[in-house]
This record gives C-alpha cells, sequence and structure tokens, in this order.
C-alpha cells in the first residue's frame, strides 16, 4: 500500500515536470512565399523569441497556405487552432472591423513616413484595440509596400481597366476602387491567384512586386504599371485568450521579439520590393510600364473619390485623422 502511493506520487511528478517542461507552441499561419518581406520576418520572430525565452516558446511557421487561406485563418485564430497570424490590412473586413480597410484607399498614404505617422501613432493603437472584442490583440503593423497592377494589356488610362475581371482581396474598399477604373472585381483567397490569371479567370490583379514575383504571377502576366496607387500591410495578431494566459515574464520576452522582427521587417520591405520589380523586369515575360505624369493625375482624378465614398463604411472622422496625419 505504502509503496503503491509512493510511486503514484512519483508518477504525479513525473507527468508534471513533463509538463512543465513541455514548450509552448505558437502556430504561426500565413499565406505568402517564405522569401517576402512577412515570410521573413516570421523566421527572424521565430528565432528571436525562442532564443529569448530559452525554448520555452516553440515558433511554428505554417507559410503559403499551407494549413489556411485568407478568410479561413482568421476563423482558425479565433477558434485557437493557430495562435499567430499576420494578414494583410485588406482581409478584417470578414472580422467586422471594416476600419482597417482605410490603408486600402487609393492615394491616402503619400510616402511610407506618411504610413508610418498613422501605424506607429495614437490611430494605429485605436485600430488595434478595434480588434479585442474579437478575441484578438494586435501586435504590430507590418510593412509590405505600394502596390502596381497588372494584366495582359498594358494599364496606361483609367479607360484601359474597362471591363477587366480584376481579382482583389476582401476589402470593399477595393471593390469600389476596381470599380472607379470600370473593372469588374473578383474576390478570391491568394492562393488561388496564380491560377486565375493563368486560366483567364480574372485578366489582372493587383499586388506589390514582392508579391507577384514569390508567386510568380508575371509568367502570366504580360503587363506590369508601377502605379503606386495605394498600399498593402499587415497586422500581426494573436488569439487574446491565448495572449493573455502566458506567463508573464514569456510575454515581456515575446513582445521585445516582435519588436525586433518589426524593425528588421520594415527595414527589408522596401528593398525586396525593388529587387522583385527587377526580377520581374529581368525575367522578360511581363512589359513594366510607369505611369507619365499626366497619367498619374488621370489615375488621381478616377480614384480619389473612393475616398469620399467609402465615408459611410471607414468613418468620415477616421478618413480625415489619417490624411491630417499622412499630411504631416
Ligand atoms: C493578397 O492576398 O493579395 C496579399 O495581401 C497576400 C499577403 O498576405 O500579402
Amino acid at each position: 500500500m505504502k509503496l503503491k502511493s509512493v510511486l503514484l506520487a512519483m508518477s504525479v511528478a513525473l507527468s508534471f515536470n513533463a509538463y512543465a517542461q513541455a514548450p509552448i507552441v505558437i502556430k504561426f499561419s500565413h499565406v505568402v512565399a517564405t522569401d517576402t518581406p512577412k515570410g521573413q520576418a516570421a523566421e527572424r520572430f521565430k528565432q528571436l523569441a525562442e532564443k529569448a525565452t530559452n525554448g520555452r516558446v516553440k515558433v511554428e511557421i505554417y507559410p503559403n497556405s499551407q494549413l489556411y487561406k485568407d478568410k479561413e485563418e482568421l476563423e482558425a485564430l479565433q477558434l485557437g487552432a493557430v495562435q499567430m497570424l499576420a494578414p494583410s490590412l485588406a482581409k478584417f473586413g470578414p472580422l467586422g472591423v471594416k476600419e482597417f480597410e482605410a490603408f486600402d484607399l487609393p492615394y491616402i498614404f503619400p510616402s511610407k513616413t506618411a504610413l508610418y505617422n498613422v501605424t506607429e501613432g495614437e490611430i494605429g493603437k485605436g485600430l488595434m484595440k478595434k480588434l479585442e472584442p474579437k478575441g484578438i490583440t494586435g501586435l504590430a503593423f507590418w510593412d509590405n509596400g505600394f502596390k502596381v497592377m497588372s494584366a495582359n494589356k498594358p494599364l496606361h488610362t483609367p479607360a484601359d481597366f474597362k471591363g477587366l475581371k480584376m481579382r482583389i482581396q476582401s476589402s470593399k474598399v477595393l471593390d469600389a476602387q476596381m470599380r472607379a477604373l470600370g473593372a469588374n472585381p473578383q474576390v478570391l483567397a491568394f492562393s488561388e491567384v496564380y491560377q486565375a490569371l493563368q486560366t483567364g479567370v480574372v485578366d489582372g490583379t493587383e499586388n506589390p512586386p514582392s508579391n507577384m514575383y514569390t508567386q510568380k504571377m508575371h509568367e502570366v502576366q504580360k503587363y506590369v504599371t508601377v502605379s503606386n496607387h495605394g498600399y498593402l500591410g499587415y497586422a500581426v495578431i494573436v488569439n487574446k485568450k491565448f495572449w493573455d494566459g502566458l506567463p508573464a515574464d514569456i510575454r515581456t520576452a515575446l513582445d521585445k521579439a516582435m519588436k525586433e522582427a518589426t524593425t528588421f521587417e520594415k527595414a527589408i520591405a522596401q528593398r525586396d520590393n525593388d529587387m522583385a520589380l527587377e526580377a520581374i523586369k529581368k525575367a522578360g515575360k511581363t512589359t513594366i510600364y510607369t505611369l507619365s505624369v499626366k497619367e498619374q493625375a488621370d489615375w488621381r482624378k478616377a480614384l480619389l473619390p473612393v475616398q469620399k465614398d467609402m465615408e459611410g463604411r471607414i468613418g468620415k472622422d477616421l478618413i480625415s485623422a489619417i490624411n491630417k496625419e499622412a499630411a504631416k
């Protein structure tokens, strides 16, 4: 009897020990390739987080929609099937946080400095707060870059878009943007874009060059226009219950790792996009066109009204606050 209780106590202690030593696993799912700014920053976060916590945290990265596509990954995060994501800011509408679509408004950011004034200031903080009632905590804004447009015909003027089926992310602002150009927008998950372009399900799309190149979209798009008409960036988010339940010292270490990964991400984003545009040019399958000053003015004339049209969805005050911050 005595021996039995000693053995029982030993086995409880052993299993408790095993439990205490099992690492905390963070499943980080994303939809882009590893050699994009987001993909590389996710890897950097993994390295920093695992080192800073002496292996008490293990970060498992699932790139390229390996686990989930766009909409599914947000649902998986809320359910706790994954702990961390970095969806593009254009993908928060279906979650009920439409204000993030402000980042999709044409020409809202004249520069990266203007963008950082927003993401790193009170507006950025306020936007992240809106995620909390959805069971999500926002940790950082990650950068990608300004978008180019592509199709199998030259896109020099708004009239060139007439009737084209253009793939967009699930943002109503992007829908309005494409309609303002006379195109027919179609929402598709990122993982489906290459094939949709290849088979003619859609005629064209928009993205920063790094996404276009790493998904080989340039192989099935003959023309790319450097238009800088809009921005693409990310929010790194975690399941709130998971995050709040972490031991405080672990959370502090992860916060620090995230800050460092974010600095790294911002430093490489522009360079990666410049390199990707160069690589698309070199691949020789796509003609790259930069808008003339007159054409830029025509695009602005066609697209700027979208800012006003979307006031009802995004909020007039938020749009003017962003414009004010961006003009500083
Ligand atoms: C897209 O779906 O077009 C991109 O935003 C994907 C991404 O996460 O960069």
